[in-house]
């Protein structure tokens, strides 16, 4: 009879070393989950995250200008008060015209916004500080560019199939029925290919976004039990019986 490897043979050294690397993964999952929390977090206005953000992350809000998103959403506090959004605001909606730039907007723009929005203030944010680079801030929110869905889904794709595949090549060395092994070290793969296939139909198509959600959370949980179950395994469980079948 074949023999398969499980955690029952493997030495201390690399149950440590397993225990190490996956206890790692974990923390390094919370931050990623904390990060895309606050980058997304209040896009519609309201604290906390929901299915509403996503859609405005990869969608757009497509009656809406990044400016006028911006003095909505978190810029609002560095207004004086409400009249002057409603100055850059009417500006915005009344085709915003240069002059009327130079003479309502600008000094807004200038006491408020600028010690942070320039190229001086070195923070990496969109400059407002000429007519045409407030301007480009005008146009309608369309989401997240094809270019950084680009970026972003490589650099995905690469870093989580190493994450997956080593987290599943620990897993495997678990005791259990075969059909549920193989099923589970492919679900965490199929999650992350819908996941961001569903990035770019909700870019087009704003109903989709809960599939990004649905398809993110089944990535997150069968990480989760792929690495509590293999840490549990590895130092609590002692099979009785022979291992058969990988
Ligand atoms: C204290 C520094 C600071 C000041 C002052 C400030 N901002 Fe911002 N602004 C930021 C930071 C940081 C971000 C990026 C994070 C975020 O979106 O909250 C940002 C983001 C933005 C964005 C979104 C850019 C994008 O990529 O879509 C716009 C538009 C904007 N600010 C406009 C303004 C306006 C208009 C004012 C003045 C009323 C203003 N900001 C004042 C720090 C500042």
């Amino acid at each position: 009879m074949p023999h398969y490897r499980r955690f029952s043979d493997a030495s201390v050294s690399e149950k440590i070393l397993d225990t190490m690397f996956l206890v790692t993964i974990g923390l390094g999952y919370l931050f990623a989950l904390g990060h895309t929390f606050f980058s997304h977090e209040g896009r519609d206005g309201q604290a906390g995250l929901s299915v509403e953000d996503v859609k405005i992350a990869y969608y757009g809000e497509h009656q809406q200008t990044r400016l006028g998103a911006a003095l909505n959403g978190g810029m609002a506090g560095n207004l004086d008060n409400d009249e002057q959004k409603q100055v850059i605001v009417d500006w915005i909606e009344g085709g915003n015209d240069k002059a009327a730039f130079e003479l309502n907007v600008a000094p807004i723009l200038n006491s408020n916004c600028i010690g942070c929005h320039s190229a001086e203030a070195e923070m990496g944010l969109p400059p407002l500080t000429s007519y045409e680079d407030v301007v480009k801030l005008t146009h309608a929110d369309t989401g997240a560019s094809i270019q950084s869905l680009v970026r972003v889904s490589h650099i995905h794709l690469f870093g989580i199939a190493f994450i997956l595949f080593f987290v599943g090549r620990i897993f495997i060395l678990c005791e259990m029925p075969v059909m549920t092994k193989r099923i589970t070290v492919a679900i965490p793969f199929l999650a992350i290919l819908v996941d961001i296939l569903s990035w770019y139909i909700t870019k087009f198509i704003p109903g989709f976004a809960f599939v990004v959600v649905i398809a993110g959370g089944l990535m997150g949980i069968s990480l989760t039990i792929q690495i509590l179950v293999s840490l549990y395994q590895m130092w609590f469980y002692h099979p009785k019986v022979e291992p058969i079948e990988m």
